[in-house]
């Protein structure tokens, strides 16, 4: 392990003898056990699958490392994206690794500051835009067509082929598939991708059994759960503001495979689990993550029993990457002392 995901997959991955065989160390990321909010949920086991501990801090990479392998196999010395932020960082990173120019599209003012501070120390060439998310995977696309340019969105399948290795990385710590997981929704990639790992994984004989996909968009940018595209998406998770998702005929798909849901959470429940994550858990993400277990939470309060069940809730993403967000937390105490250890003790008594 640590090896990468492209060394360690391989067999599971479009690899060939000419595809570069390199790593930022991606994958291989952990699954860490609820110690309290599982008394909650009521579960058998509740774990956080924690993607932020990627290379760029969000999963990623792993759909990456692929497409940029392959843009390298092909000749393709320029790669482009859309972005929310995370997409951009990690083709940034994997852009500079391997020399390629690297151009992004993101929506302007709608990218954590975390995300666009990574973009532009990876050297990468930032386009910003008047408009949404949507509005710049439409021109990003389009550009691609037009010149010699990898798309390395998640439409490009080489994206899903890498994201697909959590679900491995779960199967082969859990021996088997867990019975739910939770996932944040936003242009549907992942979804998409957690599916396919889970059914090759059964293919293979790695797990005996396929879980039930339960996927959250945020209430402002909910287009599958709402049926309609939503023009001007709003949520506090930036990175799933998006409107009119890439892959949500495939999300559908896994909803109705997989017996499973994909609905919605509010800024209020997502803003909750997202400070209850860090405070009770240890576990500090950025909004957009905490909609996986919002998600869980939300059935387990409207009165759903998961007696008995295993649970996975993806983490997608490190919590650094918006530190606005962060520092909206009410501190539980955050003063000033003179320097002076008699002074200093009063911290230590405070309750
Ligand atoms: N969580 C985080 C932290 C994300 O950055 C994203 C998507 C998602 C969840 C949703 O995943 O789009 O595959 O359904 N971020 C993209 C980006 C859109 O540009 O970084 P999805």
């Amino acid at each position: 392990m640590g090896k990468g995901i492209i060394e360690t997959y391989k067999k599971f991955l479009p690899i060939n003898s000419k595809t570069p065989v390199f790593s930022l160390g991606e994958g291989n990321t952990p699954l860490v056990k609820s110690r309290n909010v599982v008394d909650e949920v009521g579960c058998r086991s509740l774990y956080f699958k924690l993607e932020g501990c990627n290379p760029t801090g969000s999963f990623k990479d792993r759909g990456m490392v692929i497409a940029v392998a392959k843009a390298v196999e092909k000749g393709i010395g320029s790669i482009a994206c859309a972005s929310t932020g995370n997409t951009s960082a990690s083709a940034a990173a994997y852009g500079a690794y391997l020399g390629l120019r690297t151009t992004l599209i993101v929506p302007k003012g709608n990218v954590a500051r975390g995300k666009l501070a990574q973009a532009v120390a990876y050297g990468a060439h930032i386009a910003m835009i008047d408009g949404n998310f949507d509005k710049a995977l439409e021109i990003t696309r389009e550009l691609c067509e037009r010149h010699p340019v990898e798309l390395v969105n998640s439409l490009n399948p080489n994206r899903i082929e890498g994201q697909k290795t959590a679900s491995f990385e779960i199967v082969e710590e859990l021996g088997v598939a867990p019975d739910h997981l939770f996932i944040p929704v936003g242009n549907a990639g992942n979804i998409t991708a957690y599916w396919k790992g889970f059914k090759e994984a059964l293919e293979s004989g790695l797990s005996n059994k396929l879980p039930v996909m339960n996927g959250y968009q945020a209430s402002g940018a909910a287009p599958i759960v709402d049926g309609a595209i939503v023009e001007e998406p709003h949520t506090v998770a930036s990175a799933i503001r998006i409107g009119n998702p890439a892959s949500w005929e495939m999300a559908l798909r896994v909803r109705d495979e997989s017996n499973g849901f994909i609905d919605k959470v509010s800024d209020d429940e997502i803003l909750s689990t997202y400070r209850r994550l860090a405070s009770d858990e240890g576990i500090f993400c950025e909004p957009a993550s905490a909609a996986s277990l919002a998600g869980l939470l939300k059935r387990v309060n409207a009165g759903e029993s998961f007696e008995g069940e295993t649970i996975v809730c993806v983490i997608t993403g490190n919590g650094l990457k918006d530190p606005d967000i962060a520092n909206e937390i009410k501190p539980v105490s955050l003063k000033e002392y003179p320097a002076e250890i008699e002074s200093v003790e009063e911290a230590l008594a405070l309750s």
